[in-house]
């Protein structure tokens, strides 16, 4: 697959199958997604891989969260256990769970570097996942910024800031392309002097 094609055709994807992909195949992805820019070469990018039964504590972690935030509270007990029960079964359906996290560099410039630097290296991992007809969902919901969340799962939230969730599996489905707005709309050229000054030289 060119670079092209893989850019072209990934697509989010919502629907895996039930298999694990191998170990070394999910590895081999991260380590050339390492290849990614990245500024005094920092690498901040860390993963904790969620599969097996490490699913069944990231998945009442994610619902501990949900609580947290009042996700059921507008529902009776019992309506609100059926659904936990939908989203841990859904959660633990999907083969696997990739949490990319990075530390916190005090510098907010250095940090947004590295938040750029590791959304670099998740573009990578889609793109070489996908040429191995692997599917991922780039994900980053509320959890993320919770902080007992952050510390269930181990991490520190003084010092982690948790990035992502990449959803990973082999597709059931493959969406259909979202068109994109069309680049004209997004694209300025500037190819002649605009400073005020050279437009008063000018005139
Ligand atoms: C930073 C980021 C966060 C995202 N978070 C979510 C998410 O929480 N849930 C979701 O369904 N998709 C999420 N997505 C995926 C987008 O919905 C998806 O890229 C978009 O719909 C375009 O579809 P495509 O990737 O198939 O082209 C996220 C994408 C990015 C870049």
């Amino acid at each position: 697959m060119d670079l092209q094609e893989a850019v072209l055709n990934r697509r989010s994807i919502h629907d895996f199958k039930e298999d694990n992909v191998e170990q070394s195949t999910l590895k081999e992805v991260f380590a050339k997604s390492s290849l990614a820019p990245t500024h005094r070469m920092k690498q901040p990018w860390n993963i904790l891989m969620f599969q097996d039964n490490g699913k069944e504590d990231y998945a009442d972690s994610v619902l501990e969260s949900y609580e947290r935030e009042g996700f059921f509270s507008s529902s009776d007990w019992e309506r609100a256990e059926k659904m936990k029960t939908g989203i841990r079964k859904f959660l633990v359906q999907i083969p696997h769970h990739a949490l990319v996290y990075m530390e916190k560099d005090k510098d907010a410039h250095k940090y947004e570097e590295d938040y750029a630097a590791v959304c670099a290296f998740i573009q990578n991992a889609q793109l070489l996942a996908w040429e191995k007809g692997i599917g991922v969902l780039w994900m980053t919901s509320p959890y993320l910024d919770d902080p007992l969340f952050a510390d269930a799962i181990g991490l520190d939230p003084s010092l982690h800031k948790l990035v992502a969730v990449l959803q990973m599996g082999y597709p059931r489905q493959i969406p259909k392309a979202k068109p994109r707005v069309p680049i004209d709309e997004k694209y300025e050229l500037r190819s002649n002097h605009f400073k005020k000054y050279s437009i008063k030289e000018k005139s």
